[in-house]
């Protein structure tokens, strides 16, 4: 088995915890990022908890001449990871253009070199945006992809339609696009974690800076939604859990236990949870008490949505391991290290 993988984004949130588990596994990992969002310190991080430094190498994907010099270069790369997007859905609302330029050109550009340079294999990071609301819960594979409620979100929904049909031309290209739910918490060492810039967007980095003074208070968008406790209700998953599911991804494909060249898996607990119970986490791990307010509902947000992660777990033989506690206690505790204020 041929252990040399390309990360892109591999210094982004899920794309660095997925290395650590890359090289624990004795791939040897090479990174491509731009670092438009994410630090190179978190090279640092990922070297601390393995030992092993991963190659790394500063490229926009979207430059096609650059991707292609590096894989003249290392044209013994058998299989890619592709994280590297944006993903911010407000702005992606706001940048439309931006959103699809970079995620669709930067795809489009792997994929050729897929082709040209015989790299048979890649797991994509796709996401559960695509179903928006399903009418049924727990959401499947099957489920109806359903308009994109943000442009970002589309270009997931894109990206899967652009590899399904590449692929259906090219037999001798494989991939499994992964859907992931809510991915939170930090790698149990603290060495890395979510490093949102500027003000977080999402749930679990807007408790942790909360707690950590850095933010006033957390805002809940709304608690008159059609669920028990009126807020919305999401699939929260561990990311450690998330990157090890990459790794059984990869080696499905690497060892050919793949029934169809292109797979599709929901990575989620099959459990949903409110903000409510996400805050009593955090109070019931952190012992603090946290400063929130209910506002208005956030446009864009569907009310509720968790995995049915059954074809994962029975196909890959992955299941989430972690609760929604030690999540939380991971995520905190890499905030206070980050921080420093511990
Ligand atoms: N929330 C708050 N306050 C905040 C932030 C979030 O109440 O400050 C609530 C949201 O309303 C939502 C829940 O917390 O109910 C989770 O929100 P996140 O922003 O953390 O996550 P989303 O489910 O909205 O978005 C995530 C990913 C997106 C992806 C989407 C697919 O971040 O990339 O799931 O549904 F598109």
């Amino acid at each position: 088995m041929n252990k040399k993988v390309l990360v892109t984004g591999g210094t982004g949130y899920i794309g660095s915890h997925t290395v650590v588990e890359l090289q624990n596994e004795g791939f040897e990992v090479f990174i491509i990022d731009n670092l438009v969002n994410s630090d190179i310190k978190v090279l640092d991080g990922i070297t601390a908890i393995t030992g092993k430094k991963p190659v790394f190498e500063q490229l926009d994907l979207c430059d096609s001449e650059r991707l292609r010099g590096f894989f003249s270069l290392n044209p013994d790369i058998e299989s890619i990871i592709h994280f590297a997007a944006y993903k911010a859905v407000g702005e992606s609302v706001e940048k439309p253009v931006l959103y699809y330029y970079n995620n669709i050109v930067s795809l489009l550009n792997l994929m050729k070199c897929m082709r040209d340079f015989r790299i048979p294999s890649m797991v994509f990071s796709s996401s559960c945006t695509v179903y928006g609301q399903p009418d049924k819960l727990p959401v499947s594979e099957d489920s109806p992809i359903q308009e994109a409620v943000s442009p970002y979100g589309n270009t997931k929904q894109i990206g899967e339609e652009i590899i399904r049909d590449t692929l259906h031309a090219c037999k001798d290209l494989k991939a499994i696009s992964l859907r992931y739910f809510n991915p939170i918490g930090a790698h149990p060492s603290s060495h890395i974690g979510e490093l949102p810039i500027g003000e977080p967007e999402n749930l679990v980095p807007y408790i942790t800076q909360t707690g950590a003074g850095i933010r006033e208070e957390l805002r809940v968008f709304g608690d008159d939604y059609d669920t028990p406790d009126g807020s919305c209700i999401r699939d929260y998953l561990h990311v450690v859990d998330l990157a090890q599911a990459h790794v059984v991804a990869l080696k499905r494909l690497l060892e050919g236990q793949n029934k169809e060249n292109y797979e599709i898996f929901n990575l989620g607990t099959g459990k949903g949870v409110s903000v409510f119970e996400v805050i009593e986490s955090f109070e019931r791990v952190t012992g603090k008490k946290l400063k929130y307010r209910v506002v208005d509902r956030r446009p864009g947000d569907i009310e509720k949505i968790w995995a049915d992660p059954s074809l994962a777990n029975k196909e890959m033989g992955w299941a989430t391991r972690y609760s929604l506690d030690d999540a939380m206690k991971s995520a905190w505790d890499w905030e206070l290290n980050y921080r420093k204020l511990k």
